[in-house]
């Protein structure tokens, strides 16, 4: 398959289905030469649509019968359709097929992992099972009867409310669910498997009781616990914040260590990935902590937001993925620490979205087509989705938002419609005018907005004239960008009166504020109130005033990197030059205060200011890059804030000590954040007395969180030999060989590492025990944080470009989907000069000439090349 043969799917080009599907009743036989499935379709014909025949999606299935009504009729089977001509208007289809999950490596439709049987429909997966109208605008009432092996899968699940159960000859045992909500296919779920379960009842505002449940494999009970209570906070706050309550009997979350992405909402039974689900303070970091809360309730907000409502085609995919993670990172910031998290979102923001923006994956947050639908589960749908449902609630407010939250239901509860739809019920809600917004779903690209500031000393006034302008977009037209600003004077204090929402529509707009006794400082953009760059020539005082006293937490932290980018872009240049980078004092003298004030501005925040900007991060604002020199110079300022504070980083680092039994709490987890971050900085000494540092912590942490930082900061050393970091990785090891995604975390410490000899490593862990080229988990930890290693990815000889070609030719065909995201470390290949430009296309033109290239794949290396 490549891109010659593989069709375009255009929004344009949508129609409604010709046949709906009522009901569908589904039989499962597992057994160990295959699973036979027997699908009754209730089919009625769409009296709206022109008479067509009957066309169903199927992938892989041996097609064993077919009957309407009883009957047998004539039927055409091709590669991935099957099509039933002259049919009544109404009528019953059953067909038996045969499924093969033992050998289903793509971990699409079902497929085994190690003792069980899991499903996996969205996009296009339940095609993968039987034959069916597998599109989401097709809505049934399924139920479920599954037959297998007693003794090795006692669990039988599927969704929605158990009805029957009993044995069977020979050992076997069947269990019947019926679901009563009308869904998609994509929300189909079944497992079978030896599980062990841990429950719990959560009763609703309105007094119902929902029967929970997670089952994970056996002998993992006791790292429960934290999912079920995010389960129940995220219940709670839905409960709350929107008034949302569980429909839903019985809600069921089911872990399974190989998967392709984070976690299914599937209606009733969501299939987790192990690494959102499993915890204990000594395997899961604070991260991990807050990450498996932030998913369980994303999973659990999907029942509302995708499953009652959901979405029309698959190019509205964002109309329930942006809304969702928007719902998470709201109920994130409500549970943890706001401040940082706004932080931390945007920061993800800049590493995944703005580059995929900039490069040739470039979509709008909805796209207008495509080739393999599962290329755009991106950071574009999910991330910058979310940040156009938070402009949203920006530009009308939060009690508006929530009446056109209202609304939205009101509307279309069990329908499945288009991001208009939404967008509509919230101009209902506000009366908001949204058409000019609308071109967020609309453009790919980040605008830039580039401000300029005039004081007029005379009318004692102050002008803000915004620009906006966006190199991706098809079209010149300019969106509505709304822009948070507040006025500080040269004291530092917050201009009573100057906090305002800047609506720029223009291309070039103006806005003036009053009764100014001297020219303010800017606060531009606060809480990062637009998924824009934004420029503003800041001196470095300004800055320096800003971080110091800014009250919007965001604010001041970018103050911080918008001081240390400007450091580490220059200093890149004067490297790259053959000079020696030069360090001006405003920033170490912020840094400085920051750390003697952490008590008042917060252990969590420090930490983020303190944490530079990301390589790839400020890869983006550089025409050319020189990977070598950015590296270099990042490292270089660290090593001067090391060599500069190093008192301050080590008598933070000893009075942050937790003395409290572990818990993630923000309180503990900022400290623990803020004196690991100190720890990295005292590493940066390159002496042996921090490394004996570093491995004391190793050696004596009682929880993942402080023996992972002090590993991570020991993998980092160039010395050689550097017996503590040997030590360190041998016994992480050792000690945690048995804990699949602890291994994971070994794995990936060592593929993000700057050491020089990266590559060696990661090739040789390549034939490690530890890894597994059919585990997703596995391949992402150390394959594709491996491309995320700016340095050593794209080392000047393309060795790095050579393995990753080899890596996605090798699951090619074993994992179309997992390929594919490797595929996309090649996006930013352009921004490097000629040489590399060289490596990269022969790795690319590589990819691309492999036989039995799959459409995944195909897709990205097509864009990459400009194809
Ligand atoms: N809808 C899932 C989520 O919230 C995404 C997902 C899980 C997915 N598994 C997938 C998407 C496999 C495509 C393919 O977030
Ligand atoms: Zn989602």
């Amino acid at each position: 398959m490549n891109t010659d043969t593989a069709p375009t799917i255009y929004l344009k080009d949508y129609t409604p289905p010709a046949w709906w599907i009522d009901r569908v009743d589904l039989d499962f036989v597992i057994a160990a030469d295959g699973t036979t499935v027997t699908s009754r379709l209730a089919l009625r014909r769409n009296l709206e649509q022109p008479a067509q025949p009957l066309v169903l999606d199927g992938e892989e299935l041996d097609t064993l019968s077919l009957t309407v009504d009883g009957q047998e009729v004539p039927f055409l089977v091709t590669e991935r359709t099957l099509t039933v001509d002259a049919l009544p208007d109404q009528c019953t289809l059953q067909t038996v097929v045969r499924i093969q999950p033992d050998r289903n490596t793509r971990l699409s439709g079902l497929y085994r992992s190690r003792d069980g049987y899991f499903t996996q429909c969205e996009a296009q997966g339940f095609r993968r099972i039987t034959w069916f109208l597998d599109r989401p605008d097709v809505m049934s009432v399924y139920t479920v009867t599954l037959h297998a092996d007693k003794a090795t899968f006692p669990v039988l699940l599927a969704n929605g409310n158990p009805v029957a159960a009993g044995d069977e000859a020979n050992g076997k045992h069947w269990a019947k669910w019926e679901d009563p909500f009308k869904k998609p296919a994509y929300l189909f779920a079944v497992v079978a498997g030896k599980l062990d379960v841990l429950r719990d009842t959560f009763t609703t505002a309105s007094g119902r009781t929902v029967q929970l449940a997670i089952y994970v494999e056996p002998g993992k009970l006791d790292q429960c616990p934290h999912a079920m209570a995010a389960l129940e906070k995220s219940m709670k706050w839905d409960e709350e914040r929107f008034g949302l309550e569980c429909d839903l009997d019985h809600y069921m979350i089911v872990a399974v260590g190989d998967f392709n992405m984070g976690a299914m909402e599937n209606k009733g039974l969501n299939i987790f990935n192990t690494k959102y689900v499993l915890a204990r303070p000594d395997v899961a970091t604070d991260v991990d902590f807050e990450n498996i809360d932030r998913v369980v309730a994303h999973e659990y907000f999907h029942n509302w937001t995708g499953n009652r409502v959901t979405c029309r085609e698959w190019f509205q995919l964002s109309l329930k993925e942006g809304l969702t993670v928007f719902r998470d990172q709201e109920f994130g910031a409500d549970l943890h620490n706001r401040q940082t998290a706004r932080i931390r979102e945007v920061r993800t923001l800049r590493a995944a979205q703005f580059p995929e923006d900039a490069g040739p994956m470039a979509h709008p947050i909805r796209p207008e087509s495509y080739i393999e639908i599962n290329n755009f589960y991106t950071a574009t749908v999910y991330e910058k989705g979310a940040e156009v449902i938070r402009m949203i609630q920006t530009l009308i407010g939060r009690d508006a938002f929530r009446a056109g939250m209202d609304e939205y239901f009101r509307r279309h509860d069990g329908q499945a419609v288009t991001c208009e739809d939404f967008v509509a019920a919230m101009a209902a809600a506000s009366g908001f005018d949204f058409s000019q917004f609308m071109r967020w779903y609309r453009q790919p690209g980040t605008p830039k907005v580039t401000v300029d500031g005039h004081f007029d000393p005379e009318s004692r006034s102050y002008t803000l004239t915004l620009s906006q302008s966006n190199a991706k977009a098809s079209d010149e037209q300019p969106y509505l960008i709304p822009v948070r600003v507040a006025l500080f004077a040269e004291s530092g204090a917050l201009l009573p009166g100057s906090e305002r929402t800047l609506q720029l529509t223009a291309s070039s707009q103006s806005f003036v504020f009053n009764d100014l006794a001297a020219e303010p400082v800017p606060s531009l953009l606060r809480d990062f109130s637009a998924p824009v760059y934004l420029d503003f020539a800041y001196s470095p005082e300004q800055l320096a005033l800003l971080l110091a006293h800014e009250s919007d937490s965001f604010n001041a932290w970018e103050a911080g990197q918008r001081l240390a980018t400007t450091l580490i872009l220059d200093a890149t240049a004067e490297i790259a030059a053959g000079r020696q980078p030069q360090w001006p004092e405003t920033f170490t003298a912020a840094c400085r205060r920051l750390l003697q004030t952490q008590a008042e501005r917060g252990a969590a925040f420090v930490a983020e200011a303190l944490t530079l900007p990301g390589e790839g991060t400020l890869a983006e604002l550089l025409a050319e890059v020189n990977p070598e020199a950015l590296h270099a110079a990042r490292n270089a300022l660290r090593r001067h804030l090391a060599e500069q504070l190093e008192g301050e980083f080590s008598g933070l680092y000893a009075a942050l000590t937790v003395n409290e039994p572990y818990a993630p709490s923000r309180e503990q987890a900022g400290r623990r954040a803020l004196r690991n971050v100190c720890l990295g900085y005292l590493l940066e000494l390159a002496d042996a007395a921090s490394y004996r540092l570093a491995a004391s912590q190793f050696a004596q942490a009682d929880n993942m969180t402080d023996q992972f930082a002090a590993l991570a900061a020991l993998a980092n050393v160039n010395a050689d030999p550097c017996p503590q970091r040997e030590q360190a990785l041998a016994d992480f090891y050792a000690q945690w060989q048995h804990e699949a995604l602890v291994v994971d975390k070994w794995l990936q410490v060592q593929s993000t590492s700057r050491r020089p000899d990266t590559l060696a490593t990661v090739k040789a862990l390549t034939a490690h025990p530890a890894f597994d080229l059919g585990n997703p988990n596995k391949v992402y930890a150390l394959i594709r944080a491996f491309g995320a290693n700016l340095a050593r990815f794209h080392a000047a000889d393309g060795s790095g470009y050579a393995f990753m070609a080899e890596q996605v030719i090798a699951l090619n065909d074993r994992n179309p989907q997992v390929a594919s995201r490797l595929a996309r470390s090649f996006d930013r290949w352009k921004k490097f000069d000629a040489g590399r430009q060289a490596h990269a296309r022969a790795a690319l033109e590589r990819i691309r000439d492999h036989a039995g290239l799959s459409r995944d794949v195909a897709e990205v290396v097509s864009r990459a090349l400009g194809g």
